[in-house]
């Protein structure tokens, strides 16, 4: 009996399959001022990609993505997208997409992870109570802009990696990584980038993870569907130059009366969408539907104080969650053109434009729907002004099956680290890329968020707390360990 060779060779096997996720969340434990600073040091950068004037600071967010994914030993690419066109007939260069490789082992699963490290605006003026681009540490809550919308989630899945790579474990699983710097206002360029390298980058990737969404309340949660956005402009233009309303006004057909009055036919008040096949071309809630809905962790109450209202449109839990995860709505953005400072300027203007979108649908049919709609509605008017209607923001609605093993993974990391079961839950937002990947690449996509539910995402005083960005860490860990039992050939 030759007992040394025989524990030698356990002790191998050893090392290779057993899953040491106590010292991995250890690790992440005890390196979590580092990963704050590294959140710091990316709030710092102001990547607002709304804002051209700071298109600098988004290239220079996309290098330094970079640098931290070459550092780790990587295979990085930045993919020039190409230009973008603005409203004045200018271009300008896209922030170009962090590509990523660690790993290319073809007996192992491949998860491609996809985030954005752009950010809405925000400026302390806006309210904020603390300087928005820098990252402040509220009683564990870490404050910034693009903290929680999604700076935090792609350092967390950065840490994931570089925590095995740390502790000199092998990567369970090939991870690659897309992270691109125009999510905020509609992902241009990116949707072309996907389609071109659909035979190459993504043609070994087996699955697509996304953590650009939250959780509903304090109990984790995975994400299998998220409602579509057609974004409009609606202009109507009337006399050639604004008027005194003293000496014109009674004569002229005002651009804003016409204006309210289309404004006013789009959605009644109890929340009715009055275009016509908007709202029918969603199926009914299934009851299997329902049921999920009912098990789900809500609390209506605490929504409306959070949100501070007394009465909401609909008074019970399903409801309420159906018209936020699968209903279309309409929202009034703002108007443009309109006289917004204090006093009283007596004007008629000539120009407005309506800004509005039209939550769910497939692009395309919501807006020959919408506009065709208004033009119907504007036609009876009989106004000489003009009207016209453009989409300029059209993404698709995604939805995903939550019985599936990809989901099945998730749902065993959520025990693993917080000891419970997730919330199956969808998102009233949108994440426009989610279905291009699921048409152009084929490949199954899990969104499994680590925000919170009261992070204020696009909103004033944006946080991610230390608590989920840390454990959120954890939960990274702990999938790409699960992800890597799905047998490839149940792909
Ligand atoms: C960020 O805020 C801290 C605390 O208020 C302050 O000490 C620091 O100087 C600020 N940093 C920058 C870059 O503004
Ligand atoms: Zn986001």
């Amino acid at each position: 009996m030759n007992l040394p060779v025989v524990s030698v060779i356990l002790l191998v096997v050893s090392t290779v399959h057993a899953f040491q996720y106590t010292e991995l969340a250890q690790y992440i434990d005890s390196h979590q001022e580092e990963y704050v600073e590294a959140l710091r040091d990316w709030v710092a950068i102001e990547s607002d990609s709304s804002n051209v004037q700071k298109r600098p600071e988004l290239h220079r967010m996309m290098e330094m993505t970079a640098q931290k994914l070459r550092l780790m030993g990587g295979t990085v690419e930045l993919v020039d997208i190409g230009e973008q066109e603005l409203p004045d007939g200018q271009t300008v260069t896209l922030p170009k997409v962090v590509t990523a490789q660690f790993g290319n082992d073809p007996s192992k699963v491949t998860v491609c992870v996809y985030g954005h490290v752009d950010v809405q605006p925000a400026k302390l003026e806006d309210g904020w109570a603390t300087e928005p681009y820098n990252l402040t540490d509220i009683n564990g809550n870490l404050y910034g802009r693009g903290a929680s919308d999604n700076k935090a989630p792609v350092l967390a899945w950065i840490h994931a990696v570089g925590a095995y790579q740390a502790l000199n474990m092998e990567l369970p699983v090939n991870v690659k990584y897309v992270i691109e710097g125009m999510e905020e206002t509609g992902s241009n360029g990116l949707d072309a980038m996907i389609l071109a390298q659909r035979d190459t980058f993504f043609s070994d990737v087996d699955y697509i993870i996304i953590s650009d969404c939250s959780w509903l309340s304090r109990r984790p949660a995975l994400t299998y569907g998220t409602r579509g956005n057609c974004y409009f402009f609606a202009e109507v233009e009337g006399p050639k130059q604004d008027l005194h309303s003293g000496v014109y006004g009674g004569t002229v057909i005002e651009p804003m009366t016409d204006l309210i009055g289309i404004l006013d036919t789009m959605i009644n008040p109890s929340g009715k969408i009055l275009i016509p096949g908007i709202r029918e071309a969603v199926a009914p809630l299934s009851d299997e539907e329902w049921k999920m809905y009912q098990d789900i962790e809500f609390d209506v109450e605490n929504y409306k104080s959070k949100i501070g209202v007394s009465h909401l449109m609909y008074t019970n839990k399903v409801d309420l969650l159906a018209h936020l995860w699968r209903y279309p709505t309409v929202t009034i953005h703002g108007i443009e053109g309109a006289f917004s400072d204090r006093g009283t300027k007596t004007v008629i203007p000539l120009r407005l434009s309506l800004i509005y979108h039209v939550i769910f649908l497939y692009p395309v049919v919501v807006m020959l729907q919408v506009t065709d709609y208004l033009h119907s509605v504007f036609a009876k008017r009989k106004s000489p002004n003009k009207l016209k209607v453009t989409m300029v923001i059209g993404a698709k609605p995604w939805l995903a099956d939550p019985q599936q093993a990809l989901y099945e993974a998730g749902k065993a990391a959520v025990r693993r680290v917080f000891d419970m079961e997730p919330d199956l839950i969808r998102e009233g937002g949108t994440i426009p890329i989610a279905k291009t990947f699921q048409d152009v690449t084929g490949k199954s996509i899990i969104m499994m968020p680590i925000g919170g539910f009261d992070d204020g995402l696009h909103s004033q005083n944006e946080k991610m707390s230390r608590y989920n960005y840390i454990e959120g860490t954890k939960l990274f860990i702990a999938y790409l360990n699960e992800v890597s039992k799905i047998q490839k050939t149940s792909v």
